[in-house]
């Protein structure tokens, strides 16, 4: 037996298995293939204070090992959320981390105070300060206004709840992103959103998102990922965060961990493989089984560096 138990200050969760916001719908779209009480957590699809349509079609398209989306934060909005998706994960007990994102600061602050009343069924809050896909309250926005504290104290303001803030290199220096995050009053972090990219098509040469550019994601950006949540954990080690960026296979997991990631959130891979996270379960077990790793913990972080001569 191999115990997987993931504290991560006062959280507790029975494995690090999680998926990447909006990549597993919005409630139990995944539900015929995946018993979510399997997963440590389930982190929901963004939601806004009100409900967005999202961007004009099309909004998705593949790419080399990975795919571009430009969704724009399609959601039903806050009140559907409490009444519909909240109950549905507090009545299955299965840990949900709710994903916030608002046009504004101040926004972002209602948005926190509205589900700190329902804090007794939600796990966490991750803050989506890094959707390429939107104007206001987007990364540009976000990077542009230096909003990245202001956006976070007024959160914190508001509620106790434990905040992951999930950053991208298109924030900026994302060491430096984390830093002022962790100093603003997050708790944790989420590394790593998508990163901005285009494809064309050439027959029509128009762009294949109708919004000309989309987030890119899936195993293309994996290599970035894991290196930002090796430095950021090398950084600082005492923060916890949450790992995404292409997490497709067992072996894959195993390397996040390695670089000292606390949760591992499946994203794209739920699109290739609807039971991705339940296979990388299974097979973050048996690695563990064979090499005698009786507790998670002992791999998290293990990174064995070359010696230099
Ligand atoms: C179709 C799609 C929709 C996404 N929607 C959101 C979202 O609503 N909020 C968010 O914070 N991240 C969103 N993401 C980003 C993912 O949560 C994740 O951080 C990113 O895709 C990297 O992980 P991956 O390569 O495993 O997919 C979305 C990604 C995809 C592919």
């Amino acid at each position: 037996m191999v115990d997987l138990t993931t504290r991560i200050g006062p959280l507790r969760f029975k494995n690090p298995i999680t998926v990447a916001s909006g990549t597993f719908g919005v409630k139990d779209e995944y539900a015929d293939y995946v018993d979510y009480r399997k997963l440590g957590a389930v982190i929901a699809k963004t939601i806004t204070l009100h409900p967005r349509k999202g961007n004009p079609m099309p909004r998705i398209c593949e790419t080399p090992a990975g795919m571009l989306n430009a969704i724009g934060l399609q959601n039903k909005g806050l009140r559907d959320f409490v009444e519909d998706k909240i109950p549905y994960f507090r009545k299955r007990k299965i840990p949900l981390i709710v994903n916030i994102a608002g046009e504004s600061t101040k926004e972002f602050g209602i948005l926190a105070k509205e589900l700190d009343r329902y804090k007794k069924s939600i796990a966490a809050l991750e803050l989506n300060l890094s959707c390429p896909n939107i104007e206001a309250g987007g990364v540009r926005a976000i990077r542009e206004g230096r909003l990245i504290t202001k956006t976070i104290e007024a959160v914190r303001k508001e509620t106790q709840l434990f905040i992951f803030a999930k950053l991208s290199p298109e924030l900026g220096d994302v060491l430096e992103t984390a830093k002022e995050a962790i100093r603003a009053g997050a708790d944790g972090l989420s590394l790593i959103n998508t990163i901005r990219g285009m494809a064309i098509h050439i027959e029509s040469r128009k762009p294949r998102l109708a919004v000309g550019t989309g987030g890119l994601s899936g195993p293309a950006i994996r290599p970035i990922a894991l290196r930002y949540v090796y430095e950021i954990k090398q950084a600082l080690p005492r923060v916890s965060v949450i790992a995404s960026g292409g997490i497709t296979t067992w072996q894959d997991a195993v390397e996040f961990l390695i670089a000292g990631a606390d949760l591992l959130a499946i994203g794209t891979a739920n699109f290739v493989n609807p039971r991705a996270t339940l296979d990388i379960l299974e097979g973050l077990k048996e690695y563990c089984l064979k090499h005698h790793i009786k507790r998670i913990g002992e791999i998290r972080g293990s990174l064995v560096t070359h010696r230099r001569s």
